[in-house]
């Protein structure tokens, strides 16, 4: 388009330049990617400890269905209409509603701070696995290394890549890089599952993974609720603009339902591999999963490798697993401000991803100096921001955006009854949902009993 005489350069390159994905696989890639991440590995197994097992799995089971894709669809509605990044995607319901796309913007920035903290862990474990130097005293070492300088270099590192993905762009760059890294991460954890199969006393594993007590379920609604919907926005990335932002790379008129359906059914089976290597690599190790805590995958399961055959290998493939499972989540993190600026300053991709990752490395120096701040951040981030953030989105999508949220579903669906029941359901269930969920967790972020 030859526009530039009449149209000043900034909007000549917001209709002629704004990047999309090269295919809907891609999409679908990063999205799985963003979505497969320490939430499934770290978490998800961790949170499943400490909510009964089997009972938790179930009650995840419900949420992810009930939920979690209406919620994703809810997102991915948002950024195609929009075709912009996440502030000026909520902009279109007017100038207030501009801020809840900067608080989304805002809670990608604050995580991916000292999501990178972890992800420096990761890649030094990884470093370190081929010679097992955490081997001998796995609690020893990882204190020593998850606070202090190191572990603000290591998330250095870590960032570093971020940013080099980041900014080669959205088809070269992000959907390149997870079209790689999501087949690597399924067929290596698969490996990893066989292996773990086949070490004795693994079978202890499974019953507690696998075997619901319905006598807890029961007993324990009120915290398993709220622990499985909190589970479910964490590891879909939802609240947080992630969704929004991705599927406004979306042009063509595909099928929402199906592509989220598959972005869902993905994240969970990785979840649930995911379950499949940690317990049983803890029942083989003698170490009950509510003990382990939120050090599993580096003390007890580092533990674990000292004693396998070829633990050192398997270190390496296991640490590396995590690595582009962060990486892939991490940058999606990224991308969500970056989208901002790219959109509405005429600054180069690499410049701005490069200032961001900066300021994100500034922002999440305190936290690998300090593990009580370390804390502050995670549990702020996914117990106040994150719930806020998919609490905003389903009002926009239930109340401002409406009908055009309903169209937008429509478009290449061919049930016609399925929009307008989703929107409803957004409406009431989601809104029922999400809503409860942000008051349980924003009370016990605060330290209020309510029950
Ligand atoms: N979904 C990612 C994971 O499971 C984490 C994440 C949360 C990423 C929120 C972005 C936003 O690790």
């Amino acid at each position: 388009m030859a526009g530039g005489d009449i149209l000043p350069s900034w909007a000549v390159k917001r209709v002629t330049e704004r990047e999309q994905w090269g295919s809907r696989i891609g999409f679908i890639m990063a999205a799985v990617g963003s979505a497969v991440g320490l939430g499934n590995i770290w978490r998800f197994p961790y949170e499943a400890a400490t909510n009964g097992g089997a009972a938790f799995l179930l009650a995840n089971f419900v949420a992810v269905l009930l939920i979690g894709l209406p919620a994703i669809l809810a997102e991915f509605t948002i950024g195609r209409r929009a075709q912009r990044n996440v502030v000026d995607a909520f902009g279109r319901g007017g100038r207030a509603w501009k801020a809840a796309g900067a608080l989304a913007a805002v809670t990608a920035f604050w995580i991916v701070s000292y999501y990178s903290v972890v992800g420096g862990w990761v890649l030094r474990y990884l470093i370190e696995s081929p010679t097992g130097a955490y081997f001998g005293e796995p609690a020893a070492h990882f204190e020593s290394v998850a606070v202090g300088l190191d572990a603000a270099l290591y998330a250095a590192a870590f960032l570093l890549i971020t940013v080099g993905i980041v900014a080669m762009g959205i088809e070269r760059g992000i959907e390149l890089a997870t079209k790689i890294m999501v087949p690597a991460i399924v067929v290596l954890m698969g490996g990893l599952a066989v292996f773990a199969a086949t070490l004795p006393g693994s079978g202890a594993g499974y019953e507690y993974f696998l075997a619901p007590d319905f006598g807890y379920l029961a007993d324990n609604l009120v915290t398993l609720i709220p622990a499985a919907v909190g589970e479910v926005l964490f590891t879909l990335s939802l609240g947080s603009g992630i969704m929004i932002t991705y599927a406004s790379y979306v042009e063509d008129a595909e099928s929402l339902v199906a592509d989220g359906g598959a972005i869902v059914v993905v994240n969970t089976l990785v979840g649930y591999l995911a379950g499949l290597i940690v317990f049983p690599l803890l029942f083989a190790q003698g170490v009950e999963p509510g003990e382990a805590g939120a050090g599993a995958i580096f003390v007890s399961i580092a533990n674990a490798f000292q004693s396998l055959p070829a633990g050192e290998l398997f270190g390496v493939v296991f640490y590396f697993v995590i690595l582009i499972a962060a990486l892939s989540s991490s940058i999606s993190l990224l991308e969500i401000p970056t989208a901002y600026f790219v959109d509405n300053f005429d600054a180069g991709r690499p410049v701005v991803a490069g200032a961001l990752g900066t300021g994100a490395f500034l922002l999440g120096v305190p936290t690998a100096l300090d593990q009580a701040t370390f804390e502050f951040f995670d549990s702020f981030a996914s117990e106040v921001m994150l719930p806020t953030g998919l609490f905003l989105v389903t009002v926009f999508v239930g109340w401002v955006y409406g009908r055009e949220a309903m169209d937008e579903l429509g478009e290449g669906v061919r049930e016609q009854f399925l929009p307008r029941a989703w929107l409803w359901y957004v409406r009431i269930v989601v809104f029922l949902a999400v809503a409860m969920t942000l008051v349980l967790s924003v009370t016990s972020f605060a330290g209020i009993e309510l029950f």
